[in-house]
Parts: C-alpha cells; sequence; structure tokens
C-alpha cells in the first residue's frame, strides 16, 4: 500500500529571556520606530545559557505529547539547525540521547531554509517506507553568532525552536514539495570566517537578500499552486518564514492572498532562522486557527541561497 507523510504533532519552545527595540536603542543607533517600520519586529527571544539542545528537547516533548508517541517509537531525528552547539557530534544525537529515543540522528544546515529542507527529506523516508515516525526539530541560538554591535543584523535575529512529528499514514498530507539552492551568492549573506578558530558573525547585503527572498519565494508559491491545481482562495493559511514583513506581503500580494490568511509570529519571535516555521506552525495549531484539513502553504529561504516550499495538508 502506497504511504504518505503527515503531520502528527506539533511543539515549540521560546528562551524566557526578551530583548525589546526600545532595549536595543540603548546600546545600538537605531529605533523602534526604524525597526518596527522596515521589518515587523518588536522583539525577540534570546538564550541565557541555554544550548540549541535545550530548545530542541522542550520543543521535541511537546511535539511528542501532541503526537501522542514515545521517544521509543521515533524511527528517526533530523535536526535543522545554523547554529549547532559542537562542530561535532550532531546536536540531533545529543537530542536523541536526551529525549530518550533509540534511532539515527543527523543534523542538515540550510539556514533558514533547514526546516523546509528537513521536512522534504523525512517526507523521503516516509513515502519510501523505510520510517513511520519522524521528529523533524528546527533549533537555533543565532544571538551566539550575532555581532550585536550592528544595526544591520543585530535587531533581526531572536532564538527558538520547533518540531513536528511526520508520520506515515494512508492519506497524503504532504501534498507537493520543492527545495532549490543557487551557491552564487555566499557573499550577500554569510557568516565572516573562514576557518573554525576564528569566531565569525553574520554578514548581510540586507537589500540583495529581501530582493532575491521576495523573487524565489513568490516564484515557489506561484509553483506550488500551479503544481496543485489550487487558486490562492483555496489556501488556508500560508505559514512563511519570518525573516521580513514587507517580503512576507510582497508574496501574498503577488498570490493573490490576503494578509488575514498568513500566520506571523516576527513581531515577537524576530527572525528565528530554521525554527520560524515550525514555531509559527506551532502557534497557530495551538491557538485554534489552524485546524485539521487545512490547506497550508510552508515556504522560507535561507542564506546559500536554499529556499523551498510544500503544499500542506493538516
Ligand atoms: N536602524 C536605523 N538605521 C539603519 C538600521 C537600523 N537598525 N540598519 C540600517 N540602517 C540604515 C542604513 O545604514 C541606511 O542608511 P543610509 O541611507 O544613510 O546609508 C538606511 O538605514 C537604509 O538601509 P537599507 O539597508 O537600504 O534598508 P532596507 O530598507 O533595505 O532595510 C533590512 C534593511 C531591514 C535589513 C532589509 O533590507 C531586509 O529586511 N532585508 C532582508 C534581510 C533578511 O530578512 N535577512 C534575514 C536573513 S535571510 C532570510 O531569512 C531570508
Amino acid at each position: 500500500m502506497k504511504r504518505f507523510a503527515r503531520i502528527t504533532g506539533t511543539g515549540s519552545y521560546l528562551p524566557p529571556k526578551i530583548i525589546t527595540n526600545s532595549e536595543l536603542e540603548k546600546t545600538l543607533d537605531t529605533s523602534d520606530e526604524w525597526i518596527t517600520g522596515r521589518t515587523g519586529i518588536k522583539e525577540r527571544r534570546v538564550v541565557d545559557g541555554e544550548s540549541t539542545c535545550d530548545l530542541a528537547l522542550e520543543a521535541s516533548k511537546r511535539t511528542l505529547e501532541m503526537a501522542e508517541i514515545r521517544a521509543s517509537e521515533i524511527d528517526l531525528i533530523i535536526l535543522a539547525t545554523t547554529t549547532p552547539d559542537k562542530i561535532f557530534p550532531a546536536t540531533a544525537t545529543m537530542l536523541q540521547s536526551r529525549i530518550g529515543a533509540n534511532c539515527p540522528a543527523f543534523d542538515l544546515q540550510a539556514v533558514c531554509a533547514g526546516f523546509i529542507f528537513a521536512l522534504t527529506t523525512a517526507q523521503q523516508y516516509i513515502e519510501n517506507g523505510v520510517y513511520k515516525n519522524v521528529l523533524v526539530v528546527g533549533s537555533e541560538t543565532f544571538s551566539r553568532i550575532i555581532d550585536w554591535n550592528d544595526r544591520s543584523t543585530a535587531i533581526l535575529f531572536g532564538d527558538g525552536a520547533g518540531a513536528v512529528v511526520l508520520s506515515s499514514d494512508n492519506t497524503a498530507g504532504i501534498k507537493y514539495s520543492k527545495i532549490s539552492s543557487d551557491g552564487s551568492y555566499l557573499s550577500s549573506l554569510h557568516v565572516n570566517n573562514n576557518y573554525i578558530n576564528e569566531i565569525g558573525y553574520v554578514e548581510m547585503s540586507g537589500n540583495e537578500v529581501y530582493k532575491i527572498a521576495v523573487k524565489q519565494l513568490a516564484n515557489i508559491a506561484e509553483e506550488i499552486l500551479r503544481e496543485s491545481n489550487l487558486t490562492a482562495s483555496e489556501i488556508s493559511w500560508m505559514v512563511p518564514h519570518q525573516a521580513n514583513i514587507r517580503i512576507i506581503t510582497a508574496i501574498a500580494k503577488r498570490i493573490g492572498l490576503p494578509m488575514s490568511k498568513v500566520i506571523l509570529t516576527l513581531e515577537t519571535h524576530g527572525n528565528t532562522s530554521a525554527a520560524s516555521i515550525p514555531l509559527a506552525l506551532d502557534v497557530a495549531v495551538r491557538d485554534g486557527r489552524i485546524k485539521k484539513g487545512d490547506k497550508l502553504l510552508l515556504e522560507g529561504i535561507g542564506a546559500g541561497f536554499s529556499w523551498g516550499g510544500l503544499l500542506v495538508e493538516y
């Protein structure tokens, strides 16, 4: 019998420490008005000693609880992160041990597109009949690789984790998925160290990133609709990577989706990179906006660039 992949649980976790725009005003030549107007972000969470694995663990526990499965029933863990706790071993294996699972576990790195890449990877294992339950996590502590004196990047990012359990089902939850990369944009957005014994920080050409993000995410949204024979009015919710309100608004406008159908968390989360999509998904599932049977358009782009999207029936 053909197997399909379906999301059976979501979960998320944010570290308690908040940094507001007003607090950033004290150390940077910036203002709440500028940050809110240009990005839509008001505050972000940052770790205060917690690790990427700590955040992932809390998000994963909540996810397993909703999916009503035990850690021993997980067949594979894929952890999307740009900020692993160590160069090795993989943060996913630390998570596997701490959550009490007995399964393969690996990290996946596609920066802000990491969760989309991880979900698409998990989908293959399930549709091929190899695994029944895959825990897919996005967890980031970007605050550790931000130059807090650089106003062009320090205002954008936050820390957090989100996760889903993807399980084998008779009917399709994931109905379409697509991932792409173009590695010729290295200097537009990267961490500026070349050697592992140097400390590096995020460096970005904001304008370039903005234009590429709008173009590629609008293209992928259109492709998903076209390939799924759907119109924007048939989409229940778009759950986009939470980078910038202006990027998200431009994409929604291009595909004719009203902003009332877009899940937004960036005002209080900032850009949490690979964690932003599962965080937004979990918020909207738990507050009752996303319901069983809803058609969701998930999409994200990250440095590289790498980008992709999925059509998911929740
Ligand atoms: N506060 C006040 N002024 C600032 C700040 C700040 N925090 N940052 C930059 N400025 C200044 C600049 O120095 C510049 O001043 P100048 O005109 O005197 O030279 C002016 O504001 C305009 O700067 P721009 O970079 O042109 O501003 P822009 O409108 O492009 O907004 C921003 C910058 C918010 C970074 C925008 O380009 C953006 O969001 N780009 C997308 C980047 C992004 O989302 N990256 C996330 C990671 S990648 C991903 O997740 C897809």
